[in-house]
């Protein structure tokens, strides 16, 4: 199919910069497109359409690597965070999931499985609820915010060692792309942050990279990571069973077991900027 406007102008993400290789190309596909990158010796960035139709725009931003297919790229959405000299930037590694991408952003804004799906670490049963937060839409920005989303969490991060109430900020820049700000252990005044930067390989296809920017003077980037990536790995069991691969975006199509807000609102979003591209359209069928 056709890619939507507003992604085939968007940047995405195509591999973590300390995961590249210097003067090696590397290959991949973006929204169904092959495309071929590399980083030469000089730290300037490559890149070209497989297809012979043409060079594309490459930026290295947020420690990952971004491959725009549009002569009109649209401009990135701020992480203010990536700034801050004391943040450690650790990446806990790109993940292929046989899933559309925009299955695995509504899955990582999902609160309400945390007891289910990451028991022990990010809920646990009783404490089940989830609580009243607020969804709105950042209207010059264009991105959705949930605030005052609350749980309390056995093991919110590797630096938790007890039970706390962990508050969360919801934020989805893109359609494809989704931070998570968390209360911050060891300061209480700011806030850990989680981005998930999805590759949309096809609509059926994606890769989740994964970049925490944290304050933590405590672990290694080894335990930042592997705490992470046990919580990923959970994720992935739910995401990897999806039917359909794709995500349908009419409310008629899944029964709302909870009354999920922030999914709601991430649906609505997404047909209000006619994003089509992974999502699934019932097939026309024929009247009776
Ligand atoms: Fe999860």
């Amino acid at each position: 199919m056709l890619v939507d406007e507003m992604l085939w102008r968007d940047w995405h993400p195509v591999i973590i910069a300390t995961d590249m290789e210097v003067e090696r190309p590397h290959r991949t596909t973006l929204l169904g497109v092959p495309v071929s990158y590399r980083r030469d010796r000089d730290g300037g960035y490559h890149a070209r359409r497989v297809d012979g139709k043409g060079p594309c725009r490459i930026v290295e931003r947020y420690a990952t690597v971004w491959i725009c297919l549009s002569d009109a790229p649209r401009e990135f959405f701020a992480v203010p965070e990536f700034d801050e000299p004391d943040r450690r930037i650790v990446s806990a590694g790109s993940i292929r999931v046989h899933v559309s991408g925009l299955r695995a952003i509504e899955n990582f804004l999902d609160m309400g499985h945390f007891p289910f799906v990451h028991t022990g670490y990010l809920g646990a049963e009783p404490h089940t609820e989830v609580l009243p937060y607020k969804v709105e839409i950042d209207a010059a920005a264009n991105e959705i915010l949930a605030t005052d989303c609350r749980f309390v969490q056995p093991r919110a991060s590797a630096v938790a060692a007890t039970p706390i109430e962990v508050s969360y900020t919801y934020r989805v820049a893109r359609p494809y792309v989704a931070l998570l700000y968390k209360t911050c252990v060891p300061a209480p005044d700011r806030r850990d942050a989680i981005c998930l930067f999805v590759q949309p390989l096809s609509e059926e296809w994606c890769v989740a990279h994964t970049v925490m920017v944290y304050i933590d003077d405590v672990n290694t980037e080894q335990e930042l990571r592997k705490f992470q990536q046990t919580i990923f790995g959970q994720d992935l069991m739910i995401l990897i069973n999806q039917v359909p691969k794709r995500m349908p975006l009419e409310a008629r199509h899944e029964i709302p077991v909870r009354a999920d807000a922030m999914a709601s609102a991430y649906r609505r979003w997404l047909r209000d900027n006619k994003v089509a591209y992974g999502t699934y359209a019932e097939p026309a069928t024929e009247e009776a």
